[in-house]
């Protein structure tokens, strides 16, 4: 089963997928966690280019066509073949990602989009999302606190960060058999446990 966490920035998802993995371990499950962009050595390598504050010259097109070439390698390398081998892979981004950042955030047309993804992906789409919903002014506020890492993706202004937030509900909307939506600004045991409710509840139905 193909399972993916979204969340603007600041929403904790990264924090939260190691004691998620080890929760799944514990109850039997194989789990393999990953990340987008990266996941892979030639995918890490895509993304040290997105992430690097120096890269300030890189036109929207070229990212959109580095996060889909990352993704391209993911799902070929890692998570087809761990799919097939009968296993959870659990994916910190994906696909809506993209819809979400630089379809509704930056005003890519989504169509285009869409068909960019399905061709990266050879149309491999989750099987369950969960969003991790947090306001865009608390999303920052922990970034700045907790965070080391500010890179040159977070460092866009706040009204960005408002309309990628929407974006998330409107898939959500267009597919709501694939979503669920979790208030993420409960403290991280709180979360933690809804998620693994969300998880359960999902994996138990097959
Ligand atoms: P990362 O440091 O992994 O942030 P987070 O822990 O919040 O996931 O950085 C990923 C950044 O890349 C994040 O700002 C979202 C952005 N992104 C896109 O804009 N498009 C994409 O397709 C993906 C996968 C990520």
């Amino acid at each position: 089963m193909f399972i993916t966490l979204e969340g603007p920035d600041g929403s904790g998802k990264t924090s939260q997928l190691p004691a998620l993995e080890k929760f799944l371990q514990g109850a039997g499950y194989d789990v393999i966690v990953t990340r987008e962009p990266g996941g892979t050595s030639v995918g890490d390598q895509i993304r040290e280019i997105l992430m690097n504050l120096q890269n300030g010259s890189i036109i929207p097109r070229t990212e959109i066509l580095l996060f889909l070439a990352a993704r391209a390698q993911h799902v070929d390398e890692l998570v087809c073949p761990a799919l097939a081998a009968g296993k959870i892979v659990l994916c910190d981004r994906y696909g809506d990602s993209t819809l979400a950042y630089q379809g509704f955030g930056h005003k890519t047309d989504l169509n285009t989009l869409k068909m960019l993804i399905d061709f990266s992906t050879g149309g491999l789409k989750p099987d369950l999302t969960l969003l991790l919903d947090v306001p865009v002014e608390m999303g920052i506020a922990r970034k700045l606190n907790n965070s080391t890492e500010w890179n040159r993706l977070d460092a866009y202004e706040q009204a960005f960060h408002e309309r990628v937030r929407q974006g998330y509900f409107a898939l959500a909307e267009e597919e709501p058999w694939r979503w669920v939506i979790i208030d993420a600004t409960e403290d991280m045991e709180s979360v933690q446990k809804t998620l693994r409710k969300a998880l359960l509840t999902r994996l138990e139905a097959g």
